[in-house]
């Protein structure tokens, strides 16, 4: 079994529609902590040793967070400034997340076509997310493709609860190390690697 720690970062949780029903469906899963960093920290006063012990005690670690302005919202870079010290996430003494999996999981406004060359946004979310999958390649962990929700605007309840779903789907099978890095490597988003509910294919 994997040990997974969800860092969650929405600033305005009351609010959300997205990631209300993914948290929903997944806080309680077993071997997953639940880590919400803005309910933790409202004054972004980050307990660092509390982070790096939480960091220690986990396999695959997920940055969980609606997508603004084109990366994340500003608590995501304010643990990963204070938390990722070096010499002891990166530098010549900094190897103590060697080996751990990371990605982002994230919600979007824009459709997967905005996010094409020939799109309104020119750039993938994957090409958006790079500073993310270097930031953990320079900290000697494994960056994972992401999974993502795309067209949050115009979603019915019904798509919101199927990739709630999926999302479940996915926690489940990393807890029980059921995708490979040659799997997850071959794909762009995590997403794909799940079967895709029928009313989400229409
Ligand atoms: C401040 C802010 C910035 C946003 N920036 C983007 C963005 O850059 N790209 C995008 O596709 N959507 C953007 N959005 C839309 C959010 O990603 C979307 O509303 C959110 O993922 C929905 O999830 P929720 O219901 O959990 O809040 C932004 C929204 C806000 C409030």
């Amino acid at each position: 079994m994997a040990k997974l720690l969800i860092l969650f970062a929405h600033p305005v949780f009351e609010k959300s529609r997205i990631h209300k029903r993914m948290v929903n469906h997944t806080r309680h899963l077993e071997h997953v902590y639940f880590h919400d960093l803005y309910e933790t920290y409202p004054d972004l006063d980050i307990d660092i040793n509390r982070e790096q012990q939480l960091l220690l005690e986990h396999d695959i670690i997920i940055w969980q967070h609606p997508f603004y302005w084109y990366s994340a919202p500003a608590m995501i870079k304010q643990w990963q400034d204070l938390v990722l010290e070096h010499n002891w996430a990166y530098g010549a003494n900094g190897k103590m997340l060697t080996g751990k999996r990371i990605f982002n999981a994230l919600s979007c406004g824009g459709s997967l076509e905005a996010y094409s060359q020939t799109g309104r946004n020119r750039f993938s979310i994957r090409q958006f997310l790079t500073p993310f999958e270097q930031t953990a390649t320079l900290c000697n962990m494994h960056y994972m493709p992401p999974f993502v929700v795309h067209g949050t605007h115009k979603m019915s309840e019904a798509d919101i609860e199927l990739h709630a779903v999926q999302y479940l789907q996915l926690l489940i099978s990393l807890v029980h190390n059921r995708i490979s890095e040659d799997e997850y490597q071959s794909v762009n988003y995590l997403n794909d690697l799940l079967p895709v509910p029928e009313q989400v294919k229409s």
